[in-house]
């Protein structure tokens, strides 16, 4: 049963789609609309943008578009209906009494409480006989039981203790799989615990969920960690290590470490701000995530030539997204978690106080690979930076770093500026035509997507996307419009589709806006509609343009009926050739 379309509707005027969308970006008025940098895509001009009156989004960059509810189902990485709920809760809205094909909503619950169940079971072992060598594990890297019970740790037997404790509290084998506890054998299709003899990191989201758990081996074995496969819960490429504790540290800027035990130890030293990413290179999915909690991130990766090239990537995902970067360079080739056991936190402290931003850092990265006093080796270097400086978007801070290198080098600060404005014209060229081929690329890949048939019948899609897209932000066009335009003769399928419903609604007096269309229509499928109410937007949008448009979906479906024409029994043919003919007066 589908929500009320006036739940729907108080729903989004108690979430006004300005308040939602600014908790995620930073965005400026511009004339009716809103414009930012687009958080699903890494861009350097702004091209998302909100439309209050329409309580709907549209990004001309990577063409994602929606309503409020898509909005947060993409960003905060929820179903239809979860996304329903968060913003209910925000509202302080109840929902309408519980629905009962939420089969999925349903499963991703069970999931939850199955990991909740499992984090409970793996802390008590830890304290137990059988978890002794864990408990003795954590002990050895320096853990107090204070920091093991706030990190929820604990020891994973295997030998099917955890698959037992749930299959005893009712969780279905089903169940279980689809939570990444467990696992079929390929041999006698029978279950295992996935974590086995493992110390256990659960991984908590920042509504306090249970979402995965990270495994490390005891001793050197391979692999060292196992961590939970992407659920219904959880997407590793978006998730961070104790982002929940950095949350509530409440503090302008997040340490971002490589390991779920430099976390941990970091925690335990004071600096409450640390997280990492899960089992996985850093994506830009963190990077989005990150500068939505912090306006600092402070990189500590270790020094060794893997963390090295880790934090290089970080930066350059970290700088597409506005938030200022610093780089924690740890001396004598240790991690964090070493340094700080070795040195203590006050020490540490002061690595973070003296840390380099990123371009600082890069500067010093590139000096190490030039030698400085021969003059091959200083014109590289100074090409390199000019480069590096070019995509400074200050020009304070161009001129600030252009004047060290022109003091540490003995050359002319206005020469540095010139070469240094030379690339910056080159890249912001490349740049733009970049994400314009980005963008064309993009939404030719939603509507391949999406609508298929859009493809090969280019003329009757346009006039089909132009005329849905007008019945959208008016309504009342639809009764002129539906006298004039047989669904079945819309080419496209799922422009026909849409129509058919959008017809439907309207014959039986309900609303139509986007809101009401994303019930039913998942990310991709909004994105093209989005499209379209923005082209509409942007043209004439008068009646008769509407019908303009249906004109012409009627006169492709001719054709290619015509073309067809053997099949067709000869009065049909002459009938239409004496529409078309009508028509084209
Ligand atoms: P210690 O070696 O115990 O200090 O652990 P660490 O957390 O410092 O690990 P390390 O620096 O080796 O790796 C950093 C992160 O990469 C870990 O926290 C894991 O998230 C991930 N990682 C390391 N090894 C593996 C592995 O074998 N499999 C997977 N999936 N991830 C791993
Ligand atoms: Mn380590």
């Amino acid at each position: 049963m589908p929500l009320p379309d006036e739940f729907l509707q108080e729903l989004v005027f108690r979430n006004p789609i300005t308040d939602v969308v600014s908790s995620y970006v930073r965005v400026k008025q511009r004339g009716r609309t809103l414009v930012g940098l687009c958080p699903f895509h890494g861009e350097k001009t702004p091209s998302f943008t909100v439309y209050p009156e329409t309580s709907s989004f549209y990004c001309f960059g990577c063409g994602a578009g929606g309503d409020t509810i898509t909005f947060v189902k993409k960003i905060e990485n929820l179903s239809y209906i979860d996304a329903v709920r968060f913003l209910a809760d925000r509202a302080g809205m109840k929902m309408p009494k519980e629905r009962e094909d939420d089969a999925v909503s349903k499963l991703r619950m069970r999931i939850l409480e199955a990991n909740r169940e499992a984090a409970r079971f793996f802390h008590r072992v830890l304290y137990s006989p059988e978890g002794r060598e864990g408990l003795e594990y954590f002990y050895s890297r320096g853990y107090t039981d204070k920091t093991i019970r706030r990190f929820g740790l604990g020891y994973a037997p295997g030998n099917s203790a955890l698959l037992n404790e749930l299959r005893k509290k009712g969780y279905t084998d089903e169940e279980l799989v689809l939570a990444f506890l467990a696992t079929k054998s390929q041999k006698n299709d029978r279950l295992y615990d996935i974590f086995y003899r493992r110390v256990i990191i659960p991984i908590i989201d920042i509504r306090g969920s249970v979402i995965a758990f990270g495994g490390r081996v005891l001793d050197n074995s391979e692999p060292k960690y196992i961590n939970t496969s992407d659920t219904l819960v959880f997407k590793k490429a978006n998730g961070l290590f104790a982002l929940n504790f950095a949350k509530a540290s409440k503090q302008s800027s997040i340490i971002l470490c490589e390991g779920y035990m430099d976390v941990i130890s970091l925690h335990q030293a004071g600096f409450t701000n640390s997280v990492a990413a899960l089992g996985t290179s850093f994506t830009d999915g963190h990077a989005l995530l990150l500068s939505r909690y912090a306006k600092e991130v402070i990189l500590v990766f270790d020094s060794d030539s893997a963390g090295q090239k880790a934090a290089q990537r970080a930066i350059s995902l970290l700088r597409q997204t506005g938030v200022r970067i610093r780089v924690v360079t740890i001396p004598g080739g240790k991690d964090p978690d070493e340094f700080i056991k070795r040195y203590g936190p006050e020490r540490f402290k002061l690595l973070i106080e003296r840390s380099a931003n990123d371009i600082e850092y890069q500067l010093m990265q590139l000096e190490g690979r030039y030698s400085l006093d021969t003059s091959d080796g200083r014109v590289s270097y100074l090409n390199e930076a000019a480069i590096l400086l070019s995509k400074l978007g200050s020009p304070i801070e161009r001129d600030v770093y252009a004047g060290r290198l022109a003091e540490k080098l003995s050359v002319g600060k206005q020469s540095i500026l010139e070469q240094i404005e030379r690339y910056r014209t080159a890249t912001r060229k490349k740049q733009q035509k970049r994400e314009l081929s980005q963008a064309i690329k993009q939404t030719e890949e939603i509507v391949r997507r999406v609508n298929p048939m859009a493809v090969s019948h280019l003329r009757a899609s346009k006039a089909e996307e132009g005329l849905l897209g007008l019945l959208i932000l008016n309504p009342d066009y639809i009764k002129h419009v539906s006298e004039k335009l047989d669904p079945d003769n819309m080419v496209t399928d799922f422009n026909k589709a849409l129509y058919k419903k959008l017809l439907e609604r309207y014959k039986n007096g309900q609303m139509i806006d986007l809101t009401f269309l994303s019930a039913d229509y998942p990310d991709d499928e909004m994105s093209y509609i989005s499209r379209m109410v923005q082209n509409a937007r942007e043209s004439v949008g008068t009646p008769e343009q509407a019908l303009e448009y249906a004109e012409i979906i009627n006169t492709e479906k001719n054709m290619l009926l015509l073309a067809d024409a053997e099949n067709l029994p000869d009065d049909k043919i002459k009938e239409m050739l004496e529409i078309m003919r009508s028509q084209k007066k």
